[in-house]
């Protein structure tokens, strides 16, 4: 009778061991996945406005940056709190490469983000080209740390019930 070996590294044997159940969530629903959508949406609109502003000149659409700029960076900062919490807490998520990887590019999107609120505050005068440079930026940050949060649930399986129900 053949006997069947498992190949799979010591490592990933190790990492797969323990638990990634979400610690953060209300009825098993991470809330961290469910509040990142917030400043995503409004990273990529805060650039939306300033190629408007850029090619219109309406003042309007400098000063709903200021309020989409600024919610982009407090959404994001509370989404992290959380996030953070579940990189403490759960250990199945300490122990994965691709958490530390995602948590590196969210906090410096939240840096260029915040920033770019900065910026439209003390110096709208500075929106063109600066402020739309930063959400350029803002924005190609979000789809790194967004792809990478969206490996650890789809790829990893962090955080997904997988329900007995038919
Ligand atoms: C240091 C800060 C952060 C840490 C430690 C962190 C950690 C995590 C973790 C552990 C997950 C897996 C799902 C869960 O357990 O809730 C996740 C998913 C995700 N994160 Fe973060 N996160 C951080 C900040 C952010 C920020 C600022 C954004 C975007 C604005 C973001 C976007 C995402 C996305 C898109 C997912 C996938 C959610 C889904 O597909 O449902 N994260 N993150």
């Amino acid at each position: 009778m053949s006997e069947t070996k498992d190949n799979t590294s010591p490592v990933i044997q190790e990492v797969t061991k323990h638990d990634i159940t979400s610690a953060v969530a209300v009825a098993g629903h991470p809330i961290h996945a469910m509040s990142v959508h917030f400043p995503i949406a409004l990273v990529i609109g805060t650039l939306g406005l300033d190629l408007l502003y850029w090619f219109s000149g309406d003042p309007f659409f400098l000063r709903a940056s200021v309020w989409s700029a600024g919610s982009a960076f407090i959404l994001g900062v509370a989404a992290a709190i959380v996030g953070t919490a579940e990189l403490l807490l759960v250990r199945g998520i300490r122990s994965r490469v691709g958490s530390w990887t995602h948590a590196v590019a969210a906090m410096t999107l939240l840096a260029i983000a915040g920033t770019n609120w900065g910026v439209r505050l003390v110096a709208p005068d500075e929106v063109l080209p600066h402020g739309l440079a930063l959400s350029v930026l803002a924005s190609i940050f979000t789809g790194i740390a967004g792809w990478h949060g969206g490996k650890l649930v789809f790829d990893h399986g962090v955080g997904l019930m997988v329900s007995p129900k038919k």
